[in-house]
């Protein structure tokens, strides 16, 4: 058994699961109280007059084999937002539990806990010009001093610092928990990295948990397929957990035709001019008064230090694009986040700043 089970809620090991309506292909359907006729415009093409199959055998079987795991690793949800909130209605009692951040991180942990009512203990990412780096150190103490924790959220590439995490921090910091707290690694970006994933770690690290997602890289953001990838009795926890029928028709059908092998092509290719266009956009970037400092980024963002964050958001609406505003985050006053966008886009963002810059300049 794996040990870390025993982190979860006691009352959701025990449990008694849902029972739906399940499929049956030898028989038509009259135990749902489904409508018996497809609504007005209805094109998929099992019929949304009828509920998914639950849990999604053909889109959990596509994750499997997209991310390299078993069958029994893997758990789609509505984003990896909901494997997040999952993860934490799960392991954390209102309360009582908490969760570890390393702030400036993706804010959707924070929410999570607190709707749970779990304490969030922050660890500071480490700043510097080459980018934010984990303080193993204080967060094994924070860990370690501290019953309460369940879940450590380590982002990597993170969002907004943009690099991704050295490997063996990582992994030492999963080693050093097990038996003691969930290391849940949140790979949103890591197509755009070029390094392998933690999954290929979850063998020898039963605390492990991957968080993977079809927003990023697979362009999928509209159709919220998330994917949380742990041994499978993690997995089973969760997935008493998630409601029934979770993952809509149309997401599992669109995720099976965005992702067959015949697309994957395509895929590595857009994710080879989004990596080519972050180059060229962050040397652009260098270039420009307004622009302080780029951090290095392994994600499909940049975050930039502006010498007047003002002036360059209002140059991006002036030429028709919003950026995200980070100067709440901590450690990132002055910061910007930009997409990468399409060649067109980068560049008409560049010619915005450029061109504020040069009425800067004439009124100054
Ligand atoms: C680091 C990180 N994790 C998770 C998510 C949520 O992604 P999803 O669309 O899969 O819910 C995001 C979204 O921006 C993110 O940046």
């Amino acid at each position: 058994m794996n040990p870390n089970v025993k982190l979860a809620r006691p009352e959701i090991l025990t449990l008694q699961s849902y029972v739906y309506a399940a499929w049956d292909h030898r028989y038509e359907r009259m135990h749902a109280n489904e409508n018996p006729w497809r609504a007005a415009g209805d094109n998929s093409l099992l019929g949304l007059n009828v509920y998914p199959e639950s849990p999604a055998t053909a889109l959990h079987a596509r994750l499997a084999e997209l991310y390299g795991v078993a069958l029994y690793q893997v758990l789609a949800g509505r984003g990896s937002d909901e494997g997040i909130d999952l993860l934490i209605r799960s392991f954390c009692r209102a309360g009582k539990d908490s969760i570890v951040i390393c702030p400036p991180t993706f804010g959707f942990y924070r929410v999570a806990a607190e709707v749970q009512g779990a304490g969030v203990i922050e660890v500071p990412l480490l700043r510097s010009s080459s980018g934010f780096a984990l303080n193993t150190d204080k967060l094994l103490q924070a860990c370690k001093s501290n019953e309460s924790v369940k879940l450590v959220f380590l982002c990597s590439p993170g969002n907004p610092p943009g690099n991704a995490l050295n490997a063996a921090a990582m992994l030492n910091v999963c080693r050093e928990l097990n038996g003691r707290a969930l290391v849940v690694v949140d790979e949103a970006y890591i197509e755009f990295t070029g390094r392998p994933s933690f999954t290929n770690l979850l063998a020898d690290h039963p605390n492990l948990v991957v968080l993977r997602t079809l927003s990023k890289a697979y362009a999928l953001a509209g159709a919220r397929c998330g994917t949380t990838i742990a041994d499978a009795e993690i997995i089973s926890v969760l997935a008493r957990v998630i409601p029934p029928y979770a993952i809509p028709t149309s997401t599992v059908e669109s995720v099976l035709e965005a992702t067959a092998p015949e697309q994957r092509a395509r895929i590595a290719e857009q994710i080879q001019t989004l990596i080519s266009e972050r180059g060229r956009l962050a040397e652009a970037l260098r270039q420009c008064a307004l622009i302080r400092h780029v951090f290095p980024s392994d994600a499909n963002f940049l975050l930039v230090e502006c010498s007047d964050a003002d002036a360059v958001f209002n140059a991006a609406r002036s030429v028709g694009l919003v950026v995200r505003d980070q100067r709440k985050q901590p450690q990132c006053g002055n910061c910007l986040r930009i997409t990468i966008g399409t060649p067109e886009q980068n560049k008409r963002l560049l010619q915005g700043i450029r061109d504020a810059e040069k009425k800067s300049q004439v009124s100054a």
